[in-house]
């Protein structure tokens, strides 16, 4: 116990303690993914002087929600809310760090801007629900992203790191756990792709260290974090050589 209340420096930081919040979608977001003051809240209530956090997943492209009410960054209309959320760690003396992510084929056609098919590196349905105005309903199935679509997705990833920085956060985690879809790409069972971004692992890899140098070019690397989950199974996940 003496460990976990001392002091650690992580990157160019110091914390007064090893105790972090672990991400949690709350899935309170207000209309158009635009945080409300209950983020504000909920974030502040569990930060306290010298303590770190990490936000809730946040969607870095119009095309990335897998849950109606999360909160997203991928229009600048969604900053100031994210500011007033950061304003409130600050004012307690705690950091917080936004979490991007995308959600892949974990999402539903209801949740897609154009009312299309959720995005992935290929067409494998993933067998689970996602949270919609119908409540949670089987996802519909999945189509696969052509290199141009993942070169767009890269250019999200940085918009929304340079609106996270507007926005007043203390640095930038990926999310590549959980199933989402950087997992997809990371793991076999969800990539099925034949070109540059799938077969050997340095190709599965490819997407996600592309955008995790798109977001260093905005942050500097000691403020970006990549959240990574090996052999997770959560999301339908499954890999022939984890
Ligand atoms: C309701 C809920 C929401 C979560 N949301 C996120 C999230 O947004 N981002 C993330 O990286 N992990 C998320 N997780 C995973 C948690 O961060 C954590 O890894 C997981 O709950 C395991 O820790 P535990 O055993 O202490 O619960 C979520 C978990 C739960 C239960």
């Amino acid at each position: 116990m003496s460990t976990l209340h001392s002091p650690v420096q992580v990157g160019p930081f110091e914390f007064a303690h090893r105790v972090v919040l672990a991400p949690l979608t709350r899935m309170r977001a207000e209309a158009g993914a635009r945080p409300g003051p209950l983020m504000a809240e909920y974030h502040a209530q569990r930060v306290s002087e010298g303590g770190f956090l990490i936000s809730e997943a946040t969607i870095a492209a119009p095309n990335g929600n897998g849950y109606l009410g999360a909160p997203g960054l991928y229009d600048d209309s969604q900053i100031d809310g994210w500011k007033r959320v950061t304003d409130a760690v600050h004012a307690k003396g705690g950091r917080i760090f936004l979490q991007l992510y995308h959600a892949g084929r974990q999402s539903h056609s209801q949740l897609q801007p154009d009312g299309g098919a959720p995005v992935a590196p290929s067409a494998v349905l993933h067998g689970g629900v996602a949270h919609t105005e119908a409540g949670w309903i089987p996802n519909t199935p999945a189509r696969a992203l052509t290199i141009p679509e993942i070169a767009g997705l890269v250019e999200s990833f940085r918009s929304a790191a340079l609106r996270g920085k507007e926005a007043g956060f203390d640095g930038v985690e990926l999310h590549a756990a959980n199933g989402y879809l950087f997992d997809q790409f990371l793991q076999d069972g969800s990539n099925r792709r034949t070109d540059i971004y799938g077969g050997s692992f340095e190709n599965r890899a490819r997407f996600l260290i592309e955008a995790t140098e798109a977001v260093i070019s905005v942050w500097g690397s000691e403020r970006v974090a990549v959240r990574l989950g090996p052999s997770g199974t959560w999301g339908d996940m499954s890999d022939s050589d984890p």
